[in-house]
């Protein structure tokens, strides 16, 4: 399955992998706060309290639609901007501080939401929560990927998506337990209940490394040095994490030779940035275009509709399909790699969705109890594809395909795009399957639409999408320079040494110079490097070029090493 640390690999991942699986926890306030609402709207007490004259067709008191509409579309509003920030803050302040902060405003949100008794101070709550948890989506991805070694880096990002799914089932099982609560307790206890794991989360931050990464990007070079000797469990020392740290520095430095970091960057910017901001903002909208959230958000009253029995017990089903589901695209992510599960999951998806919809054309929509029984295991099934492959390999994809320099940004305006997707989809699809005279009336064929662009999605990624495991962040640089097809990215063998390259100069393509120049003036060159104590080893693919002038007990070492994978 992959998910054995090669023998190869220097050091330990275990305290890395220790501190991926519990960043990525930070998923579960990104499903909890945007599965929690449904219920709570729902609600008896809730719609009492904060009725501000509206009644229903029964005389009960309830909301406005324009209050319901701003009570929803303002935590998509928060999350929007909150990812857009995030990018400005976690360049200046860091990774990690970023998060801690971002946590902090998601838990001003949420008090006021608990304190809330009118709509505006509930919306206010939720917009605050709405930013951190923007943040929160962008930041998590963020730092497992950079902090992560190469071998399972997408199996810890696959696990932030595991807490999305958690959180969204959590809040269901939250509301079904208090929805029959006659006092605020009812909505209050499942909105304070996200402040717990906010507040673990955050206290377990304090204790965290931040990113080498990023504290190579400040200059940082000795704080990023002692983040990667606890994370890799390897002395500061070792050559292995010597040699790490190196190439990180080497490649940030090419990254700057070929050009400034700015936000105009991301989409003119070397080494083809462009493509690669299309390619996750791409991904994300798609993921949203799949329709997994007509289920999320809509499940209960779709099925409801469709006149299925206990929709509330179908859509709690669906939100376990979800969880579960989600651990064999975690498994595969590694040994599949991203564009095999994301092309399957895809046929899967669209597979499903077109059926779906065919039979409800074929066969009208009847209350015939076949007809349910077809139609949720359809909806399940597309809920399996959806959570191995599009819910997690989305977010590893975009934590991994830009470069360090414009990485914040770029993670940072691709999923913004997701978000907007997600509140256009919330917000519009009424309109689409709705019965009034306003709304389109489509009904389960809605599907055909969903259906489509996930036929789409396969060809975006058999256009677009890289192929980015089992290789370095540093490696994927090299590959988007030497391979112009993505579908051939999945041959691609790292063979670039960034140190090599900047010891004996970046060319201004960014190409280096061919292999045989360079060993020639690597040789020339080995006495002044051993001087100064500069590592040249290369990476994995490449040799170990020694110098005549290194000590003895430097070449047994090296020659123990010459079995080690130093490209993580
Ligand atoms: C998506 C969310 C969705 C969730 C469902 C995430 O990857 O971004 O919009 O609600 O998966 O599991």
């Amino acid at each position: 399955m992959g998910l054995h640390k090669p023998d190869n690999v220097a050091g330990s991942s275990a305290p890395a992998i220790m501190v991926g699986l519990f960043v990525a926890t930070g998923g579960l306030l990104f499903g909890y706060d945007t599965g929690a609402i449904n219920g709570i709207l729902a609600m008896d007490t809730f719609k009492h309290d904060f009725s501000t004259g509206f009644t229903d067709e029964n005389g009960r008191p309830g909301m406005y639609p324009g209050q319901v509409a701003l009570i929803v579309a303002m935590l998509s509003a928060g999350t929007t901007v909150g990812a857009l920030l995030s990018a400005p803050i976690a360049d200046q302040w860091g990774r990690r501080l970023s998060l801690i902060f971002a946590i902090g405003i998601f838990c001003i949100g949420a008090i006021f939401q608990v304190a809330a008794n009118n709509v505006a101070l509930l919306a206010t709550g939720r917009t605050l929560a709405g930013v951190g948890v923007g943040m929160v989506s962008v930041l998590v991805p963020l730092y497992q990927s950079e902090m992560a070694p190469k071998w399972i880096r997408g199996t810890l990002v696959c696990a932030y998506q595991l807490s999305i799914t958690a959180g969204l089932l959590a809040a269901s099982i939250v509301n079904i337990l208090t929805y029959k609560l006659t006092t605020a307790a009812a909505y209050r206890i499942p909105i304070g209940l996200q402040l717990t794991w906010a507040v673990i989360l955050a206290g377990g931050l304090l204790i965290l490394p931040e990113t080498p990464r990023y504290l190579i990007k400040r200059g940082y070079k000795e704080a990023a040095g002692l983040s990667l000797s606890r994370l890799r469990r390897l002395d500061i020392t070792h050559p292995a994490l010597i040699e790490e740290l190196a190439e990180i520095q080497a490649n940030h430095e090419y990254e700057m030779a070929l050009g400034p970091d700015s936000y105009k960057d991301i989409i003119f910017g070397e080494p083809h940035l462009g493509r690669r901001t299309l390619t996750g903002c791409g991904l994300q909208m798609l993921q949203q275009l799949t329709g997994v959230n007509f289920i999320m958000y809509y499940g209960t009253t779709f099925f409801n509709g469709a006149g299925v029995d206990n929709p509330f017990l179908i859509s709690l089903i669906m939100q376990i399909i979800n969880v579960v589901s989600t651990f064999p695209g975690l498994f595969v992510v590694e040994s599949w790699g991203r564009r095999r599960l994301l092309i399957v999951g895809a046929i899967g998806m669209a597979v499903c969705q077109l059926l779906i919809a065919s039979y409800a054309t074929a066969s009208g929509d009847t209350d015939i109890p076949t007809q349910h029984r077809i139609l949720i295991s359809f909806v399940a099934v597309y809920i399996f594809f959806f959570a191995a492959s599009w819910g997690p390999v989305v977010w590893v994809v975009t934590s991994e395909i830009y470069p360090l320099k414009v990485r914040a940004k770029s993670m940072s305006v691709s999923t913004a795009s997701n978000w907007i997707l997600n509140f256009g989809i919330a917000y519009g699809t009424p309109f689409m399957v709705d019965t009034s005279a306003e709304a389109a009336n489509l009904g389960s064929r809605v599907f055909f639409v969903w259906g489509t662009f996930c036929i789409l999605s396969i060809a975006f990624v058999w256009f677009m999408v890289y192929e980015t495991s089992k290789i370095s962040l540093e490696q994927i640089d090299e590959m988007y320079e030497r391979v112009d097809k993505a579908w051939h990215s999945r041959d691609f063998e790292p063979s670039w040494s960034f140190q090599q390259m900047r010891d004996f100069g970046f060319s201004e393509s960014g190409i280096p110079p061919a292999q045989p120049q360079l060993e020639l003036q690597s040789s020339n060159a080995s006495s002044s490097q051993s001087d100064t104590g500069g590592s040249s080893t290369t990476n994995a693919t490449t040799t170990t070029t020694t110098t005549t002038t290194t000590s003895s007990q430097d070449d047994k070492m090296l020659s123990q090493m010459g079995h080690i994978d130093l490209s993580y």
